[in-house]
């Protein structure tokens, strides 16, 4: 599917590391890197301490945390760089020298989408015109009174959806309860898409998940079934993808059900907030609740598509990742839907997650899960949820260069830098709350840009959705 976004992300040598492109991953290393010794293992801990490496461990892929690497690893990718290691992903020639030096060879990069060769310069300058010649004051004006109507309808929407997300969180738990017990009644469930689909607006709901932390099962679930019902959606209306569901009330149902099979789970397990370790007995069971989702649901007689997200939404791309489940089973079997899923999937475990000790505010998991395309799910997979979701999701909090804090309330147009969405100026420069909240449009305001991205818990602990639900927003 082709969903272009300015940026692409790709590969390169590191002769070629160009400057200023923002480096996402490390990615080729020489055979030092291979069954590392004690000299190298300390290197790394000394150097990339609070990022996260991909190694080779006794013939699985592990992620890990920089500082649990030991000697005999051998090291497939570094990424997720903390911001205090920011140098690191700044391209310059002092920093590729550097690097060669120490045998680290190639890196995943992201970098502006250039046109073919032959057509570059007098293409690009054609283009570079009429976007001059489009961008009149009055068209100016036009686009910001829309995007403050949208904001504006966003807020109200947003004021209303809370009580839906929480009354389908109390579904899903009561659901899995009585499937717990045997006892397999999905009418709630039914009268409740049916709702969603037919009342509620789903962009509300998806920026009530970017602002909230959830359980990591019932909330869960429903935010994961709105990011998909919107961005499915999107997909399917772009005409480049038939739906292998029949109704959208399918399609959502699908989505708030992958994680059904957690109903044959003992509930302390589910709603334990402990971290088990991958070899624990606790892991071993979670592992199976694809298959008794899929057990269950076609038991039910629900169409393969639905079952297809049960069963598949744990299985990677490269099936030897230890996070990959269930075994032997293959990624060419998940159906486009069950895939774009399972991006979202994790996406949103990350950023639920915001009220425990590590938080994730939605731009860093949006950094964090692009070094894994490729290895975690498909290049175009990625591709089509970044270009849905943007670099900052809809609800994240940002720092603007003049020192303001805003909202994003928007995700850039397809052919739009995905880097410029409108923000909402909340806070001036000062640290002063401002009662009226002025609407910016970055993709027009080229002296301003997003300097960096902050928690919504450290700025309002857990109020930020109040704060989002009084937005008053002006032009
Ligand atoms: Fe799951
Ligand atoms: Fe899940």
């Amino acid at each position: 599917m082709d969903h272009p976004s300015k940026y692409i992300i790709t590969t390169v040598h590191v002769d070629e590391l160009k400057n200023s492109a923002t480096i996402i991953a490390y990615t080729g290393f020489s055979d030092h890197y291979t069954s590392i010794d004690r000299k190298v293992c300390a290197f790394l801990h000394h150097n990339f301490g609070g990022s996260k490496v991909l190694v080779s461990r006794n013939g699985k892929k592990v992620e890990l945390p920089v500082e649990q690497v030991r000697e005999g690893d051998t090291i497939i990718q570094i990424f997720s760089f903390p911001s205090s290691k920011k140098r690191l992903t700044v391209a310059d020639p002092k920093l590729a020298a550097a690097l060669k030096k120490k045998g680290i060879l190639s890196f995943k990069i992201r970098k502006l989408r250039s046109l073919p060769k032959d057509f570059s310069n007098d293409l690009q300058e054609a283009i570079e015109q009429v976007n001059l010649m489009m961008r009149t004051p009055s068209r100016k004006q036009e686009r910001l009174k829309l995007g403050v109507f949208r904001a504006n309808k966003l807020v109200e929407k947003v004021k209303e959806e809370q009580r839906k997300r929480k009354e389908g969180s109390d579904i899903i738990e009561h659901l899995m309860d009585s499937a717990r017990q045997g006892k397999l009644n999905m009418s709630d469930i039914e009268v409740y898409v049916d709702n969603v689909v037919k009342h509620s607006s789903s962009e509300a709901m998806s920026a009530i998940a970017n602002l909230k932390s959830s359980d990591q099962t019932y909330s869960h679930c429903i935010d994961v079934g709105v990011f998909f019902q919107t961005l499915y959606f999107k997909a399917v209306d772009d005409g480049k993808h038939k739906s292998t569901f029949q109704t959208k009330n399918q399609m959502l149902l699908g989505a708030f059900l992958h994680d059904f099979g957690k109903s044959q789970l003992p509930k302390e397990l589910l709603d334990s907030t402990a971290r088990f370790d991958t070899n624990s007995r606790e892991m071993q069971l979670i592992k199976k609740h694809p298959q008794h989702g899929a057990k269950l649901l076609t038991g039910m007689s629900m169409p393969d598509s639905i079952v297809n997200m049960s069963l598949y939404h744990h299985v990677k791309m490269d099936e030897s990742l230890n996070t990959s489940y269930p075994e032997k089973l293959s990624y060419n079997d998940s159906t486009f839907e069950t895939k774009l899923l399972s991006v979202i999937d994790i996406y949103q475990a990350l950023v639920g997650k915001r009220s425990y000790k590590r938080s994730w505010t939605p731009p860093q998991a949006m950094r964090y899960l692009s070094a894994l395309a490729g290895i975690e799910y498909e290049e175009s997979i990625w591709d089509l949820f970044l270009s849905l979701m943007g670099e900052f999701p809809v609800g994240s909090l940002v720092i603007l260069n003049d020192d303001s804090m805003g909202f994003v309330m928007n995700v850039p147009e397809k052919d739009e830098d995905l880097l410029r969405p409108q923000v909402v100026i909340i806070r001036n420069a000062y640290g002063e709350d401002l009662e009226k909240h002025t609407l910016v449009d970055l993709q027009e305001e080229k002296d301003l840009f997003i300097k960096s991205d902050v928690s919504v818990t450290d700025v309002f602990s857990s109020q930020a959705i109040n704060r989002f639900s009084e937005l008053r927003i002006v032009a």
